[in-house]
């Protein structure tokens, strides 16, 4: 067979499976914002961008500022010429904001796991992972070329008896808020198993807006992997943990070694957010947040709210009812989810107004769908 010929094959079966897909551009990603192609007025209720910090006059004005110093590109991998005192000074205040001895900049949240858990995980006996785990740990288990044993979500006593059966030197990798359903890892948990055990505990803080529960001191070494691309507004990633374990990433790992080094704009925008997030306008915000969550479901603990359709064409549906009014909420269906498990992934943020979220529930209401 010829390459256009596999390739046709390729796309063939994937439109076949009803699994074909393509960005559609919003004009911008507020969550007022209009779908380009048909300029329709839309709520966005499917970003991650939890707190609007995308969109505040802060970042922008420092990531306007970092320009006019620094220009557009930073021309080179950082261990050659691309650190910049932005670099460095975000670090710092990264490690000081999660309470770290230090942190070391990737390009993006995708990198990072693959940084930390393939160089990490190469001197482990075994990684095991969450069997809900984002696609970004998974390939970071890949690269890591050890064994990867997967334990049940969430599951303690698998993941006991798991690590029991490899013994000491392994690694566990969990999201501590897990991307398509919402919820929370037990992570004192885990540490204290991973303590029991002399295992080494990556956390996967992407989703991570409250920190209940899921902060505060481990018993068990820990790196804790984060993003700047959803509750800090910006993109790039990072991670955090003792100076020697990143000392050891930006030596060792290679998504970190062979890529540019993240733009001037974005990391003294990201600089800029977490000025915000630790002032009392960063509390106002979760506050907003967690008050909105409330609206759709009371208690919930993330900002991702999964409304489990089972059928993939009910929750295809669902999502173009809700469109045809103005909400965009995305319908998630296999291979993301578990067959059976179609659902929409509502996510909701501080910058919905009361308006925003009265015509979400209405909406909800008008296609009969129960989100609490
Ligand atoms: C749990 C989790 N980890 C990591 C990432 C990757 O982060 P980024 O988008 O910054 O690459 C995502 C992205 O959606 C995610 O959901």
């Amino acid at each position: 067979m010829s390459w256009d010929e596999t390739v046709a094959q390729i796309m063939t079966a994937t439109s076949e499976a009803g699994q074909y897909r393509a960005p559609r551009d919003l004009v911008c990603g507020t969550p007022h914002t209009k779908l380009a192609a048909t300029s329709k007025d839309m709520i966005n209720f499917a970003s991650n961008d939890y707190l609007g910090l995308s969109q505040h006059p802060a970042l922008r004005r420092a990531a306007i500022a970092a320009i006019e110093r620094n220009g557009t590109g930073s021309g080179s991998a950082r261990l050659i010429v691309g650190s910049r005192p932005t670099h460095t000074q975000l670090e710092r205040r990264l490690a000081r904001w999660r309470c770290a001895e230090s942190a070391v900049l990737f390009s993006t949240g995708y990198t990072a796991n693959l940084g930390a858990i393939s160089t990490i995980g190469r001197h482990a006996s075994a990684v095991l992972s969450d069997e809900l785990n984002h696609a970004s740990i998974i390939d970071g288990c890949r690269l890591s070329k050890g064994r990867t044993i997967v334990y049940r979500h969430c599951d303690l006593a698998d993941l006991d008896s798991k690590l029991a059966a490899v013994g000491p030197q392994a690694l566990v990798v969990t999201d501590t808020v897990f991307s398509m359903d919402g919820d929370i890892a037990p992570v004192h948990d885990l540490a204290a198993i991973c303590a029991r055990h002399h295992a080494l505990l990556i956390l996967d803080d992407a989703h991570m807006v409250f920190e209940k529960g899921l902060t505060g001191e481990l018993d068990c070494p820990t790196l804790r992997v984060g993003t700047l691309s959803k509750t800090v507004g910006c993109i790039g990633g990072y991670v955090c943990g003792p100076a020697t374990y990143i000392d050891v990433l930006v030596n060792k790992a290679r998504p970190y070694i062979f890529t540019t080094a993240g733009t001037p704009a974005a990391t003294a925008a990201a600089i800029a957010a977490i000025d915000i997030l630790e002032e009392s306008e960063g509390e106002q915000l979760k506050e907003t947040l967690r008050s909105n969550i409330d609206q759709v479901r009371p208690g919930h603990p993330s900002p991702i709210i999964p409304i489990i359709l089972g059928d993939e064409d009910r929750a295809v549906a669902v999502s173009s009812g809700l469109q045809r009014m103005g909400i965009l909420v995305p319908a998630i269906r296999p291979p993301t989810v578990a067959p059976g498990t179609s659902r929409l992934r509502l996510t909701v943020s501080a910058a919905h107004t009361p308006g925003d979220m009265t015509r979400l529930l209405s909406a909800l209401e008008a296609v009969d769908v129960d989100a609490t």
